[in-house]
């Protein structure tokens, strides 16, 4: 197979492990957004990786030229600029999440093992969920920089709050500066002290008529977390927005965007919650992969809530570490 270069420089490669629905999307969007000039999109069912590259394949010459390559081989990954890791199960009905956990922590366990050997180099994003757990897990599973492993942690969360925000209060999403924190999960909580609109802290902003802010920010608050779920009831999965999310953060890495995510990374030790903990706080995600952890101002309440979450993903992790003891 043909190989390109490195992060940073194009031309350049992103492959993609697990090609249900997420993998599919996120390849699909590769080429849509042309992130990339070429895909791999990897499964170990190959039919499966096949099927969804060649569908996707075919939208290259209504649009522009970009490989799309299918395979059941590590060894076609080599040479990846960026790994964006799908692969996985979900939870079925009568499973619990703690299964579920420990089967994908074996997965991630075996994929950052295989990837350690074919793309040393490349930066890897996980998206598999629990993602915050699973990015701790890969951390610890492989030998690359901790630095090139991060988890799609709450950039969809943010951007989901983002938007809601911003259409209640009548501005352009662009214009509203949140960041949804913690675990991809039931305790995430966005970051209110910090939120501005257009440059005005969000306690000054002139609310519409009769609006509260504690109504605005709770109503947004459950939308967000709501959301996923919403979604799932309906179709059985997500994979549209968290593909597009997965290919920003990639977009940051090979062109060096330098842009902000909440990405999924182990703790600074300013937040005073351990730095054990993986979870989604805000990062600058460059070439380098996380180029800088930010620290949020962020006040009493803020902070216990990020306790919490952080508590919940430590006890999950503690549990998986005793099942597998
Ligand atoms: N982080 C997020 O916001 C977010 C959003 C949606 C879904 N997800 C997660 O993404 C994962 C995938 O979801 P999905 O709906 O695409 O599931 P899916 O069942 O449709 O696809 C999973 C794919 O992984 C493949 N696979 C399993 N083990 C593999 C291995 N060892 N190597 C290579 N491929 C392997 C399967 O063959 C399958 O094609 C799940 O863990 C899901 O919870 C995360």
């Amino acid at each position: 197979m043909e190989r390109y270069g490195q992060r940073g420089r194009s031309p350049s490669t992103v492959a993609v492990i697990g090609a249900g629905h997420v993998g599919a999307a996120v390849a699909n969007a590769l080429v849509l957004l042309r992130t990339c000039v070429t895909v791999v999109l990897f499964d170990r069912t190959r039919a499966r990786a096949e099927g969804e590259a060649w569908d996707i394949d075919d939208t290259t010459p209504l649009l522009h030229e970009i490989d799309v390559l299918a395979t059941d081989r590590f060894e076609d990954v080599a040479g990846a600029d960026v790994v964006v890791v799908t692969a996985g199960t979900s939870i079925q009905k009568g499973q619990s999440r703690l299964e579920i956990l420990g089967r994908n922590a074996g997965l991630i366990r075996d994929v950052m093992a295989e990837l350690d050997r074919a793309a040393p180099e490349a930066a890897v994003l996980l998206v598999s969920n629990p993602v915050d757990v699973l990015t701790r897990i890969a951390m610890e599973a492989s030998t690359r920089d901790e630095r090139l492993i991060m988890g799609s942690g709450t950039v969809l969360d943010t951007a989901r709050l983002r938007y809601q925000l911003a259409k209640d209060l009548g501005v352009d999403h662009l214009d509203v500066s949140v960041h949804v924190i913690g675990e991809h999960g039931d305790s995430e909580f966005p970051v209110w002290s910090g939120t501005s609109v257009g440059g005005v802290p969000l306690e000054d902003f002139p609310l519409p008529e009769g609006k509260a802010l504690s109504d605005l920010g709770a109503t947004c608050l459950v939308a967000t977390r709501r959301r996923g779920y919403d979604i799932f009831e309906r179709k059985g999965y997500t994979n549209f927005g968290i593909a597009v999310a997965a290919c920003q953060i990639v977009e940051s890495i090979l062109r060096d965007e330098k842009r902000v995510f909440s990405v999924s990374v182990r703790a600074p030790e300013a937040y005073g919650i351990g730095t054990d903990v993986v979870l989604g706080l805000p990062c600058i995600v460059g070439e380098n992969g996380i180029e800088q952890k930010l620290v949020l101002p962020r006040n009493a309440e803020e902070q216990r809530l990020l306790e919490h979450s952080a508590g919940v993903l430590g006890d999950a992790y503690a549990s998986l570490m005793r099942g597998q003891g």
